[in-house]
């Protein structure tokens, strides 16, 4: 059975003390136990700290990022591993802003995957499509495309350590969301092209997260979709009410 969960992604906000605040607010909201996972993604800085406050709570840590080399002279990059000596369990990758402003192509991202599987990490992995895409009605195709390009290498025992989230570009911090009719559509076509590289079972075991302007106000109708297992939030994991509101969905 696959799990709800609902994942925040920090991006580059909060110095180490907001974030620690963030991460002591969301304990003292979060004080029954939730019908979903919950994760939160933080930048490099806080994950070794962040980690430790929430031992013992339901909430698990994910970088937001990690190298696509193992080790080295690789100056300012953090490695699969030194995430995963944090106390971190996941790691995003492929996000659009990573794809677009940080050139990472799908062979990047592959290794990325790979390394970060290598290191006993999880991995939270990014796909969705551009506004123009969506307008030329090629989404699918470009989902597709990324799947394959950087995760359906994998076994199948390793896809079941992989979260996808599908994030429509054009809903991101846009405060435009997808129609939830739009999400399940192509939550439902996602499941559909991961049944047909690994079949049935590891197709239903599959978490598949909405991101892109999901709140509180729309998260229960996306969330009651069949095909849609939670979300990855951006904006709205900034705040600890705004978050809980998120998670009660479920
Ligand atoms: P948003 O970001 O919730 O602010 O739209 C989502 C994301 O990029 O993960």
């Amino acid at each position: 059975m696959r799990k709800n969960i609902v994942a925040g992604n920090w991006k580059m906000n909060k110095t180490l003390q907001e974030g620690v605040a963030l991460v002591n607010d969301l304990k003292s909201v979060l004080t029954a136990k939730p019908n979903c996972d919950v994760i939160i993604g933080t930048p490099f800085i806080h994950l070794a700290t962040v980690s430790e406050m929430v031992k013992g709570t339901v909430i698990q840590v994910a970088a937001e990022n990690c190298a696509d080399k193992e080790s080295g002279a690789y100056t300012g990059e953090v490695s699969a591993a030194m995430v995963k000596s944090t106390g971190a369990e996941y790691c995003i990758l492929g996000h659009s802003e990573r794809r677009e402003y940080y050139h990472e192509t799908p062979e990047i991202l592959k290794a990325k995957v790979d390394l970060a599987l290598a290191n006993g990490l999880k991995v939270i992995f990014c796909i969705g499509e551009s506004l123009a895409e969506r307008e030329a009605n090629k989404q699918n195709e470009v989902v597709k495309a990324e799947l394959e390009g950087s995760v359906f290498h994998l076994s199948a025992e390793d896809f079941g350590k992989v979260v996808i989230a599908y994030e429509p570009i054009w809903a991101i911090g846009t405060g435009k969301t997808a129609t939830a009719d739009q999400a399940e559509e192509i939550h439902a076509y996602i499941r559909s092209v991961i049944k047909a590289k690994y079949g049935e079972k590891v197709a239903e075991d599959t978490s598949i997260l909405y991101g892109g302007s999901c709140k509180g106000s729309n998260a229960p109708e996306l969330f009651a979709k069949p095909d849609i297992d939670g979300g990855l939030i951006g904006g709205a994991s900034l705040k600890a009410p705004d978050f809980k509101a998120i998670i009660d969905a479920f």
